[in-house]
């Protein structure tokens, strides 16, 4: 029993040790308020992306809901904003709450809402 108890011990000391940086990670989908494309990823492609992804532009014309829609459903959006979060390029930076935001508008299927 003693030993028992020694051991948990440690265990607590181990955890209790740690110390961490919180990261503010995007929701998991099941905890995500219903997103509209127009009112939520629209205002946030404009000030984040169509700088870049303007009409002709090569890699996706992030004006139009289609251009949109083809890489929410290839997965290419959410590896780019929520894996790999290598968009917009740096020095750009967007906050991790608007990534939540286009991760769970992933996840309810990318509507047209
Ligand atoms: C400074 C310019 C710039 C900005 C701003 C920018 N992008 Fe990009 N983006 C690029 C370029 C250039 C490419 C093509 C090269 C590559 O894939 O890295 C690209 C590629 C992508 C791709 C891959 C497209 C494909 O079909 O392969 C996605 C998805 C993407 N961007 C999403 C975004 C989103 C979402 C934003 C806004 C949050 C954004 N980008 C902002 C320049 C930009």
């Amino acid at each position: 029993m003693k030993k028992v108890f020694l051991f948990l011990s440690l265990i607590l000391l181990a955890f209790g040790s740690c110390t961490y940086t919180k990261v503010e990670v995007p929701a998991k989908e099941d905890t995500c308020d219903t997103i509209s494309y127009a009112n939520d990823i629209v205002p946030i492609m404009t000030a984040n992306c169509t700088g870049c992804h303007g009409s002709g532009f090569s890699s996706g014309d992030f004006t139009t809901y289609a251009a949109i829609k083809l890489r929410a459903d290839n997965g290419v959006l959410k590896n780019r904003i929520v894996t790999q979060r290598d968009m917009p390029p740096a020095p750009a930076t967007m906050p991790d709450s608007l990534r939540t935001i286009i991760n769970c508008w992933i996840s309810q299927g990318a509507p047209n809402n």
